[in-house]
Parts: structure tokens; C-alpha cells; sequence
């Protein structure tokens, strides 16, 4: 058990909750920056600090890491275009890194993304390489998280009566869930070994997109159809009548189906204990 602060930024996100919510239950004081605090306190409950502010707001920011030993960054930079994504992944997250680094934080984790390098096929995900880049340069001991798949993202393909797989998507995936991922990220601000790496982490078992959403559908969403619908076929819907707001999740898909899944989980599985939930068990507490 720990009485240290941490600050979690993205904490009120549906991969930043569980993480913020584990941090809690291991006896940190967890603090959360939000852009909406009382939306915020509404979702998350009065066992948080609120620190009410936008990334690109260094004061706020200052004030949010003030007495903090530790910073976990879960952000999501948004489907308004690349300037934004990098203003809010990259130049937000080197903002963080850089006064966590004036402060004296002793680690700051940061969940990054399994296809992110360089020259990655979606701009969020290069975003995030300069982002993983400004935190290695900060000088603040750092855990940079690569994962898989999160099984949260399988209820985001229902609409209506279908649940919907953009592509045909055939490459085994190791999906996690993201309460397994939530206790790495806390055990590893325990953890000097887990300083200054980067780390794959996937789930127990592999398992496609479409058998993923036929089993989750069959145990959580009964009487749901699962259908495939080509890329090229939902680009030109989402150009005509979506006002492009599935752009970045097209990408993604269309960056699944070429490269499947990427990253060996082994050190992560060694230094912070491998991920245990199945797919299976994760649907029996959603069904609950
Ligand atoms: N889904 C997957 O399978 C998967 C796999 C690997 C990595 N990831 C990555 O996980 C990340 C988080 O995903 P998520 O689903 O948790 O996203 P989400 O639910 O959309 O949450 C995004 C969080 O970012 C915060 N945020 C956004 N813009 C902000 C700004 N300008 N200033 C301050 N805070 C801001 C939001 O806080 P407020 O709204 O409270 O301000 C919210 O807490 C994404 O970058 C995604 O790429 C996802």
C-alpha cells in the first residue's frame, strides 16, 4: 500500500477509469486533470482529487503535479485531424514530461500503442512515437505501455442489431482487458525494474475480431448479428454521410487487417505479471 499522489491524466477515459480506479485500491491519493471537473466527480465519485484544466494549459498542468511522485498519461487526442492529434498527444504529453520533470516525479507511465513508430500508417499513432520520444528525453524515469487490442473496444462495434467489423480483419489477436493492464500500470511505479522500458502487453489468448464478437455478442448482446462491411465500402459512407468521424477508426482497421498484431509481451509478462483475464471470463462480467 502506498499514501503517495499520483496524477492521471486521461483518467476519466474508458482505459484511464480502471487505472485510476486499481491506483485507488492500492492506497494511492489519485488525482485526475480533466477538462470538465463537476462531469468528471459526476463519473468517477468523490474518492478523487479534481484538477480542472485543458493539456495545452501549463499552469493548471503545474498546479495538477504539484506534491505528485508519480504521473500516468491515458489520453485520446481526439478525430478533429492530425494538428489536433498532435497537439493534444504529442505536445500535450511532452507538456506533462517536461514539468513532471521540474518536479522531481519519479515515474511517469504513458499508454501508448502497439503500431506506433516513426513512420506508422495513422497519424494518432505517430503522434504518440514523438510523444513516447519527448518522454525518453525529459529525464523523468519512465514505463511506456504497446498494447494489444483492449477488449473495451468490442462493444464499441455494436450499432443497432448488428455488431459491425470494418475489413475483413484475420490476424489473431491477444486482446487484453483492461483491468488486467490497469494493475501493470500500478504495480509498475512499484517496480525499479519496469524504469525507463517500453513494454508489449497482451492478453492470455488469440483470438480474430470476428470470433471475438460473435462470442462477446453471444454471452453479452444476444439476438446482435455480426456482419463485415469492406473498408472501401465504409469510407465512402463515412466520407457522404458521417462527416468523416470514422476516419481514424478506419485507419486503425485498415493498419489491422496489413500488419495483424505486432510486439513480444514476454518482459512485460516477466516484470509486472502477465494479463489473465479471457476473453470469456471478461464477457461473464459484462453480462452480469
Ligand atoms: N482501444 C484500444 O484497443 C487501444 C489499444 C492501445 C492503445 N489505445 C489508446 O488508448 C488511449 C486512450 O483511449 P480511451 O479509449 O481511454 O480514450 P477516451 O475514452 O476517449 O478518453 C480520453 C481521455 O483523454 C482526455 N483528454 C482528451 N483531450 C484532452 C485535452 N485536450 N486535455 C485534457 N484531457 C484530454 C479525456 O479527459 P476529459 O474528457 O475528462 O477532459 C479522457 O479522459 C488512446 O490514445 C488509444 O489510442 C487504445
Amino acid at each position: 500500500m502506498s499514501s503517495e499522489t499520483v496524477l492521471v491524466v486521461g483518467g476519466t477515459g474508458e482505459l484511464g477509469r480502471p487505472v485510476a480506479r486499481q491506483l485507488l485500491a492500492d492506497g494511492y491519493v489519485v488525482r485526475l486533470l480533466t477538462r470538465n471537473a463537476r462531469r468528471a466527480r459526476a463519473l468517477m465519485g468523490p474518492e478523487f482529487e479534481y484538477f480542472a484544466g485543458d493539456i495545452g494549459d501549463s499552469a493548471a498542468i503545474e498546479q495538477a503535479l504539484h506534491g505528485c511522485a508519480d504521473v500516468h498519461i491515458s489520453l485520446r487526442g481526439g478525430s478533429s485531424g492530425p494538428e489536433e492529434l498532435d497537439r493534444v498527444e504529442h505536445r500535450g504529453t511532452a507538456r506533462v514530461a517536461e514539468l513532471a520533470a521540474r518536479q522531481g516525479v519519479s515515474r511517469l507511465t504513458y499508454l501508448s500503442g502497439m503500431l506506433v513508430s516513426e513512420d506508422a500508417e495513422i497519424p494518432g499513432d505517430r503522434a504518440k512515437f514523438r510523444a513516447e520520444r519527448a518522454i525518453q528525453r525529459s529525464g523523468v524515469p519512465y514505463t511506456i505501455f504497446k498494447p494489444t487490442y483492449f477488449m473495451e473496444t468490442l462493444p464499441r462495434h455494436v450499432q443497432g442489431k448488428l455488431a459491425i467489423v470494418l475489413g475483413r480483419q484475420p490476424h489473431p489477436l491477444h486482446m487484453v482487458a483492461a483491468n488486467d493492464f490497469a494493475r501493470m500500470v500500478s504495480g509498475a511505479f512499484r517496480t525499479p525494474e519496469a524504469a525507463n522500458r517500453s513494454f508489449f502487453v497482451h492478453g492470455p489468448e488469440a483470438i480474430t475480431i470476428p470470433d471475438a464478437l460473435r462470442l462477446y455478442c453471444s454471452l453479452v448482446e444476444p439476438g446482435k448479428r455480426v456482419v463485415s462491411m469492406p473498408l472501401w465500402f465504409m469510407r465512402v459512407v463515412d466520407t457522404l454521410f458521417m462527416r468523416r468521424r470514422l476516419r481514424g477508426t478506419l485507419q486503425l482497421m485498415r493498419a489491422m487487417q496489413r500488419v495483424g498484431e505486432r510486439g513480444d509481451s514476454s518482459a512485460a509478462d516477466v516484470v509486472l505479471g502477465a494479463p489473465t483475464t479471457t476473453l470469456r471470463q471478461w464477457c461473464g462480467q459484462r453480462a452480469l
